[in-house]
């Protein structure tokens, strides 16, 4: 008894029996899950199977039709999103052009009101010193490239001081070498902040490189949840195997030109 109460403090997010239509659609179904505290959660799947959706009703945005969510042991299953302690970044970045890089981060401290002005730019400021963003500060978000929007968009949802950072393809428009950078950055983040991450993605090399533990869905089933070794080792069922296998082929179909010219070059 004393060892399973030990195991739910450590619990932070608990999802239970998730299910969602769209009309006729059947969504999501059934979703069950646990986070730990301070996890780093991937939710890995192909387009259309339900990730956006998952992830916008453990924020609130979207409502489940059964299920309920649970934090630090609590129901906020119908709790308002600026009350479940969560913040989100998006693919697009969702900065508001109007505004410039710092007033992007401070505005979403002065919008809920408690913090006065002075505190709320010394915090802003303090995020986008974190990001390496400082210097850009009084430039507006359109003249920054994608990667250090993207950063703006972190600064922003930090500066709230979440627990659980939820992330929806966040470098799915970055090219490929501010994706490795944002990656480590990220990574080396959310160990400073002991910060809980969901990061949903379509790409199993960045799943695997990130995470503690990745969750693979297909037409709204969780299809495995483990850590990235044993969806290769120990594949649950045909899908997974096939997911996984295809997703190594075309990383060493992209590596063959490499190979070949090396050989020449021999
Ligand atoms: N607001 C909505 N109304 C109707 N259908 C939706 C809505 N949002 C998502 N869907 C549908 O739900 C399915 C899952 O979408 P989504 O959660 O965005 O998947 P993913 O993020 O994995 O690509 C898709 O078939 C999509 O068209
Ligand atoms: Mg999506």
């Amino acid at each position: 008894m004393a060892v399973l109460i030990a195991a739910s403090m450590m619990d932070k997010l608990v999802v239970t029996g998730v299910s969602k239509r769209f009309g006729s659609d059947t969504v999501l179904r059934d979703i069950s899950f646990t986070v730990l505290d301070g996890e780093f959660l991937s939710i890995l799947g192909a387009s259309g199977c339900g990730k956006t959706t998952l992830l916008r009703i453990i924020i609130g945005l979207e409502s489940q039709d059964v299920g309920s969510i649970h934090k630090d042991g609590s129901d906020i299953s119908h709790t308002h999103p600026s009350k479940r302690g969560m913040g989100i970044v998006f693919q697009n970045y969702a900065l508001f052009e109007n505004m410039t890089v710092l007033r992007n981060v401070e505005y979403a401290l002065l919008r809920g009101g408690s913090v006065d002005r002075k505190k709320a730019r010394a915090r802003a400021l303090e995020l986008l010193e974190r990001v390496g963003l400082s210097d850009q500060q009084a430039k507006r978000p359109q003249a920054l490239s994608g990667g250090q929007q993207q950063r703006v968009a972190i600064a922003r949802t930090l500066v709230m001081n979440p627990d659980i950072i939820l992330l929806d393809e966040p470098m799915s428009a970055l090219d490929v070498d501010t994706r490795l950078s944002l990656r480590s950055e990220l990574k080396a983040i959310q160990r400073e902040f002991g910060t809980t991450l969901i990061y949903v993605t379509h790409d199993q090399e960045e799943a695997f490189a990130l995470s503690d533990h990745v969750m693979v869905m297909h037409q709204g089933v969780i299809q495995q949840l483990d850590v990235p070794s044993a969806l290769i080792d120990q594949p649950a069922n045909d899908y997974v195997r096939r997911f996984v296998a295809r997703n190594i082929q075309l990383k060493i179909d992209s590596l063959l030109p490499y190979a070949r010219d090396g050989h020449r070059s021999i």
